[in-house]
C-alpha cells in the first residue's frame, strides 16, 4: 500500500476506535506481576518477624470497648496486652502487608504458629529478641551473624574482616552454605586476596586492598587503569606505542557497509544502519543526509521529499486527518466534564497523538500542521 493511503486509513481507524470506546487495555498476565525470586528460608523468617512486629505495633494501643472510668479502661488495656485476642488480631494480619513474598511469608507463619503461641504464653518482654527465639533457635533456618551451615559454624577468619573485606562467607547468617568466601566482583582467591582477571591492584595497606577494573580496551590484564597499561588490546583496538590501545574507526573504510546503509563507529566496534527510505546511499540517518535521492523522491533544499503525483489526494488526506483531530478534541471535550482525571489524561494523549502524527507525516513528506497556512481550512466544512 502506498504510504499516503495508509496514513489516512490509520487516522480514520483510530478515530472510530476512540469514538466507539473500543479501546482495550493490553492484557497482562497477572502471573508476571506476582512472580518473584524465591527467598531463602532464613530471609522468609526475617520477613515474617518484620510483619509480626508491625502487628505488635498495630495492636499496641489496644482494642477495648466500654470502660467508663479511667481505672476500668486501664484494667482492660492491661488484660488485652497479653490476651489470646490480641495474638489472634496480630496473627490475622500477619503477612497481609507483604506484597512480593506473601506466599513464603504465610508458609513461614504456619511453621511459626506453635512457637509463637508458646512465646506469647511466656508473657515475654515485647522487646525480647523474637528473631533469635524463632528463626535461629526454634525453626532453625537462620544462624547468628558470621555463622553458617546446619550447625551454625563460625565463618573462618577474622570476623571483623570477613574474606579480607572483599567478599562474604557463603551462607553467612543462614543454615546454608559452606563458609567459603564468595568474593565481590574483581576479587578472587580463597580469602579474596587477589585481583580477578581484567582487574589490577589499585590500593593496598595492611588492612585493605582494592582491585580496579582495567581500561575497557584491554584484553586480559593490565598494570594500571589507562589504555596505556594494557597487557594486550581487545579486538577493535590497535596498539599505539604513544597512546596505548586505540579504537579502530572501521567506518574509515567506505566499503564496510552495504550501499543502502551507513556506518556508525563505536568504541571497539561499529554498526551498519539502514539509510532513510528516501535515500539511495547516505552519510547518516534521516532524509537530510542522503548521498542521492531514492526513486520517487527528489531533492528539495536539504531533504529528499516524495514526489507527489496527485495533490488532490494529498489534500483530501489532510482533510481526513484534520477531521480526525477535531473529532478527538470534541470527544475529549465531552469526557472532561464527566471525569476531570480521565478527561485530562485523554486530552493529553490526544495532544501527544496529534503532535506525533503531524511529525510523522511531516518527516514522511506529507504536509503537516506546519503547512497549515498553505491549507484551505474551509475544506473542512465543505465535505
Ligand atoms: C562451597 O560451596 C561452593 C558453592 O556452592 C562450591 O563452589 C565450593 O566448591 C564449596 N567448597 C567446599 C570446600 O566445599
Amino acid at each position: 500500500m502506498e504510504f499516503g493511503n495508509l496514513c489516512g486509513y490509520f487516522f480514520v481507524l483510530s478515530f472510530v476506535n476512540l469514538a466507539c470506546g473500543n479501546l482495550h487495555a493490553p492484557i497482562i498476565n497477572p502471573g508476571i506481576l506476582t512472580q518473584s525470586k524465591n527467598l531463602g528460608d532464613c530471609q522468609a523468617c526475617k520477613l515474617f518477624i518484620e510483619s509480626f512486629k508491625r502487628g505488635l505495633e498495630r495492636t499496641s494501643r489496644g482494642k477495648y470497648e466500654g470502660g467508663d472510668a479511667a481505672w476500668e479502661e486501664e484494667k482492660l488495656k492491661k488484660s488485652y496486652k497479653r490476651s489470646e485476642m490480641r495474638l489472634i488480631d496480630i496473627q490475622d494480619g500477619v503477612c497481609k502487608d507483604e506484597k512480593k513474598h506473601a506466599v513464603q511469608c504465610h508458609h513461614m507463619a504456619e511453621k511459626a504458629e506453635e512457637f509463637i503461641e508458646e512465646w506469647w504464653a511466656q508473657d515475654p518482654d515485647e522487646s525480647a529478641d523474637l528473631f533469635t527465639y524463632l528463626c535461629i533457635d526454634k525453626i532453625q533456618v537462620c544462624c547468628p551473624e558470621h555463622h553458617y551451615g546446619k550447625d551454625c559454624t563460625p565463618c573462618p577468619g577474622d570476623h571483623a574482616n570477613i574474606c579480607n573485606g572483599n567478599g562474604k562467607c557463603r551462607g553467612d547468617g543462614t543454615r546454608k552454605g559452606n563458609g567459603t568466601c564468595l568474593c565481590d566482583p574483581g576479587y578472587t582467591g580463597e580469602y579474596c586476596m587477589d585481583c580477578d582477571a581484567g582487574y589490577y591492584l589499585s590500593y593496598k595497606d595492611e588492612n585493605k586492598m582494592l582491585c580496579s577494573r582495567c581500561h575497557r580496551s584491554c584484553l586480559g590484564g593490565c598494570r594500571q587503569g589507562t589504555q596505556k597499561d594494557c597487557v594486550a588490546c581487545k579486538s577493535g583496538y590497535v596498539f599505539d606505542i604513544e597512546e596505548g590501545c586505540q579504537d579502530i574507526n572501521e567506518c574509515d573504510d567506505i566499503n564496510k557497509c552495504k550501499k543502502d546503509q551507513f556506518c556508525v563507529n563505536s568504541l571497539g566496534s561499529y554498526a551498519c544502519m539502514a539509510c532513510d527510505k528516501s535515500c539511495e546511499g547516505c552519510h547518516g540517518d534521516g532524509p537530510d543526509l542522503c548521498r542521492k535521492c531514492a526513486k520517487g523522491y527528489s531533492k528539495k533544499g536539504e531533504l529528499c521529499i516524495a514526489d507527489r503525483e496527485d495533490e488532490d489526494q494529498s489534500d483530501s488526506l489532510t482533510t481526513t486527518r484534520y477531521m480526525t483531530y477535531v473529532g478527538l478534541i470534541i470527544a475529549t471535550g465531552i469526557l472532561l466534564p464527566k471525569s476531570t482525571t480521565l478527561g485530562s489524561l485523554v486530552g493529553f494523549m490526544v495532544m501527544t497523538y496529534i503532535v506525533g502524527a503531524e511529525y510523522y507525516c511531516m518527516i514522511n513528506g506529507h504536509s503537516g500542521l506546519v503547512n497549515l497556512k498553505d491549507y484551505d481550512l474551509s475544506q473542512l466544512f465543505r465535505t
